[in-house]
């Protein structure tokens, strides 16, 4: 008995009544919806004003992602700071951007070198404060199965994407703060995803959580802090000869147990496995990247997230949402299997 005929409704009046209501429902939803999206679209379509009077730093601007945002923000007229690991990389910068463009050298890996490209970025912003910080420099090598890691392997890429991150942040947020600025944190899907063993998703999992508690924590102050995860692009992170070199490192350093149980052929399949992978992923427009971190800083209400890329928007993000199974079984039917395994 339904509540229909609790109430002595027969199921002609119940289907009379109901019809008409429920269309209406659907329409009413409709057009919130749209309405909420057009409203989106327009907020998110705003733009501060006075390039010119802001600076942004960015750290890893010797190539990649660093160095083509650096040349964007320099032609809409940002006075960028550019820290380069290398005087080569500076020099690079500095050939193909105007005169208000500068660059200092930077190793994200010492408190020192933190300390002096913040005194200097102090000097050369005064009382403006910092509208922009960019931690972009970033390492992704070793990268393999895990069994494979030294723990030295996992501390030379968390020093430069975790601690290098913290550092940065730490070292300038005086200056982010005084000039009410924002904070563009380079994470990665691998943030959300770990599919790969060493340093680097440890490394851009602790990038996503540093960036949500320093986000919700400095708020109050007008500072704002944005993740970007981008998905594969061909830069030298991606660069395959260099992973292959490294793959081949971890393996002549494993002792020969381990080396028996995962079979004399499996180096090679997992090679070729992930050269497929990375030639049908990587995507070579890194404007797509550069797009989100320029929102990041021009945006009058910018984001929290960006995901940059075809396969981060549609595999990797709604990859991360699902149980830990699905990916779980995803990954054991794309990776190679140990001949030793249980
Ligand atoms: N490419 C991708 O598919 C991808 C995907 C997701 C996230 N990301 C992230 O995006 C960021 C930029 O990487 P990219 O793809 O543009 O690769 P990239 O061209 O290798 O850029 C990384 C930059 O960081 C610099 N760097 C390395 N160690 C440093 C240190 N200790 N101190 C200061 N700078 C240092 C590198 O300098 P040298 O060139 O001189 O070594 C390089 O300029 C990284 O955080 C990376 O993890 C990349």
């Amino acid at each position: 008995m339904g509540i229909y005929d609790l109430l002595g409704f027969s199921a002609e009046t119940k289907l009379t009544s109901d019809a008409p209501r429920e269309g209406c429902t659907c329409y009413v939803v409709g057009a919130v919806l749209i309405l909420w999206f057009l409203v989106w679209k327009y907020r998110d379509s705003l733009e501060i004003n006075n390039f010119r009077d802001r600076y942004v730093f960015v750290t890893g601007c010797d190539s990649g992602f660093g160095n083509l945002l650096c040349r964007n923000l320099d032609r809409k007229g940002f006075r960028v700071l550019a820290g380069c690991l290398t005087e080569k990389g500076a020099d690079d910068l500095k050939r193909v951007t105007g005169p208000y463009l500068k660059t200092v050298q930077l190793d994200v890996t010492s408190q020192d070198s933190m300390q002096k490209a913040m005194e200097w970025t102090k000097k050369e912003v005064g009382n403006h404060g910092l509208w922009g910080l960019v931690n972009n420099a970033g390492r992704a090598l070793p990268m393999g199965p895990t069994e494979w890691m030294r723990v030295e392997d996992f501390h030379g890429v968390l020093n430069v994407n975790m601690n290098g991150v913290i550092g940065m942040t730490m070292t300038f947020l005086p200056l982010i703060k005084r000039g009410r600025g924002r904070l563009v944190n380079v994470a990665s899907v691998l943030g959300r995803v770990a599919a790969n063993g060493g340093g680097y998703c440890i490394s851009k999992f602790a990038v996503e959580s540093f960036s949500d508690c320093l986000r919700r924590d400095i708020d109050y102050f007008g500072v704002k802090v944005c993740i970007i995860e981008p998905g594969f692009f061909k830069t030298a992170v991606t660069s395959l000869e260099p992973l292959e070199r490294e793959l081949h490192r971890l393996w002549n350093q494993l002792t020969p147990e381990v080396k028996a149980s995962y079979g004399d052929k499996y180096l090679d399949k997992y090679i070729k496995i992930q050269r497929l992978i990375m030639n049908a992923v990587c995507d070579s427009d890194l404007s797509k990247v550069t797009d989100c971190m320029e929102h990041a800083l021009t945006a009058a209400y910018p984001r929290t997230r960006y995901s940059a890329g075809w396969d981060a928007k549609f595999l990797w993000i709604p990859l991360s949402y699902m149980p830990s199974w699905v990916v779980d079984v995803g990954l054991k039917l794309v990776m190679p299997r140990p001949s030793h395994s249980v």
